[in-house]
């Protein structure tokens, strides 16, 4: 992929995650540094959806994930194991679909205005490496195609060996 991203708005959405996939897959296939990647990655998927908030926690020790390379606003920087929606992915190592975080118990409100959310795990062999965390101010913003596609994207990035 040149520094230019290609969406066909004409496409369904589920036609649309897979031009951007392919475009990430190439983007990070000439690039071997992981935060450069996963910066690229969050931009790429904020500019392509319009997402509130994407971005990326890595595990940073058997307890705890820290935040990475994200789009949007202010977030929490350290998530435990088990609490919230990430920290409920890791500890299940599955994907999580959220239509109402309100309706989450023990959902951590990085921001208020965040009202629906999915996270991915992503992994290397059986283990959680990273999550994956896209958030909507708007109730029940994101459907089985996001997390079925999402759950792609991560699957592609293990194999290109972000992680
Ligand atoms: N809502 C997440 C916390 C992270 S942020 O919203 C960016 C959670 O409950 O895991």
């Amino acid at each position: 992929m040149a520094e230019s991203l290609i969406i066909d708005k004409s496409l369904s959405k589920a036609e649309q995650y897979d031009q951007v996939i392919a475009q990430i897959e190439a983007l990070v296939a000439t690039e071997s540094n992981q935060m450069a990647n996963l910066a690229n990655v969050a931009a790429v998927l904020k500019e392509a959806f319009g997402f509130f908030w994407v971005g990326f926690y890595l595990v940073d020790s058997p307890d705890e994930l820290v935040l990475g390379p994200f789009q949007g606003p202010l977030a929490c920087t350290r998530i435990r194991k088990g609490k919230g929606v990430c920290g409920a992915s890791w500890a299940d190592k599955k994907s999580i679909l959220v239509p109402d975080v309100d309706a989450f118990p023990g959902h951590i409100a990085c921001s208020s205005l965040s009202k629906s959310e999915v996270v991915i795990p992503g992994f290397s062999g059986d283990e959680v490496r990273i999550i994956l965390d896209v958030d909507s101010d708007n109730l029940n913003d994101f459907d089985g195609t996001d997390q079925e596609k999402l759950e792609k994207l991560m699957q592609v990035l293990a194999s290109q060996g972000v992680w």
